[in-house]
């Protein structure tokens, strides 16, 4: 899996301390271990340190720890030794993964900080996700969690037969934190992707029950894209919750190329 310069599309090597083309484009690693090669700047619409801060102190209750050992026995089943992490955060799926090359691609510089501090065994990149700094057809699995789907991007960097895996919420997730927020409390909307070039051959849920102390749930409440979108009287009605025993439950969708 070749890593490509940003600019004129050429093999990026690493050297020492900054990634290099035959071009001369030169792209310095940051002291934590990531590289930017996100050129348009002003764009730059990655998640906020608050944002990353709030998902780590969540993810470090191990909430979620069910669904990446689940990822990483699909991604050892595929034998993958090509692997990228498509929109990773701060890389709490990534760095757990059992493959022999790993890349992690984010606009977020908080999570890709946090990421390439904890784990030095993969490369991570600052970029979008819709133009994708790997070479074509170099990716065995390709992860998308929580994410926007690039869909173009997925079946130009994957190899033939290579696997997309999705990982979406399911209808109940997170029911009981909703019901505590809202008065009339709707189920999440769960409707099939279709991508062109790629073939749904997998789709399965899987959950788990988890009990949250306050700040642990108003966390998880600050991850979820619905913490935007709801008023302050309604936010504020977690505050007055101690405990709170909560539905994770999510949709795994796995495609071929
Ligand atoms: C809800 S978070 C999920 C992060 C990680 N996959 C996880 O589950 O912990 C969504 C992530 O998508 C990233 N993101 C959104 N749009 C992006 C884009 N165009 N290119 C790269 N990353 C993007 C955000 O910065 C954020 O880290």
């Amino acid at each position: 899996m070749n890593i490509i310069c940003p600019v004129c599309k050429e093999k990026l090597t690493k050297e020492d301390k900054s990634y290099k083309c035959i071009n001369r484009h030169s792209f310095d690693i940051s002291k934590e271990g990531y590289v930017n090669l996100f050129l348009r700047k002003s764009e730059n619409s990655g998640d906020e340190k608050d944002m990353i801060h709030a998902r780590t102190l969540f993810l470090n209750t191990g909430s979620y720890d069910f669904l990446r050992k689940e990822l990483n026995s699909i991604i050892e089943s595929y034998n993958t030794i090509d692997f990228v992490d498509l929109a990773c955060g701060e890389g709490y799926y990534t760095r757990y993964f059992n493959a022999p090359n790993k890349v992690g691609i984010d606009l977020s510089k908080s999570g890709l900080k946090t990421a390439s501090k904890a784990d030095k065994d993969t490369d991570y990149i600052l970029s979008s996700i819709f133009d994708t700094p790997l070479q074509s057809e170099s990716v065995d699995t390709v992860l998308t969690c929580f994410a926007p789907v690039a869909k173009e991007e997925i079946v130009r960097i994957l190899k033939d037969k290579g696997h997309f895996i999705l990982v979406h919420p399911n209808i109940r997730h997170l029911s009981e934190l909703r019901s505590a927020v809202y008065d009339t409390p709707y189920d999440n909307e769960v409707e099939p992707i279709e991508i062109p070039g790629l073939k749904l051959v997998k789709e399965y849920s899987i959950d788990s029950k988890g009990t949250l102390n306050n700040e642990q749930l108003i966390a998880l409440f600050k991850m979820t894209p619905y913490y935007h979108t709801t008023s302050d009287k309604d936010k504020e009605k977690l505050n007055s919750i101690n405990e709170l025993s909560v539905t994770f439950d999510f949709i795994i969708s796995i495609y071929e190329k």
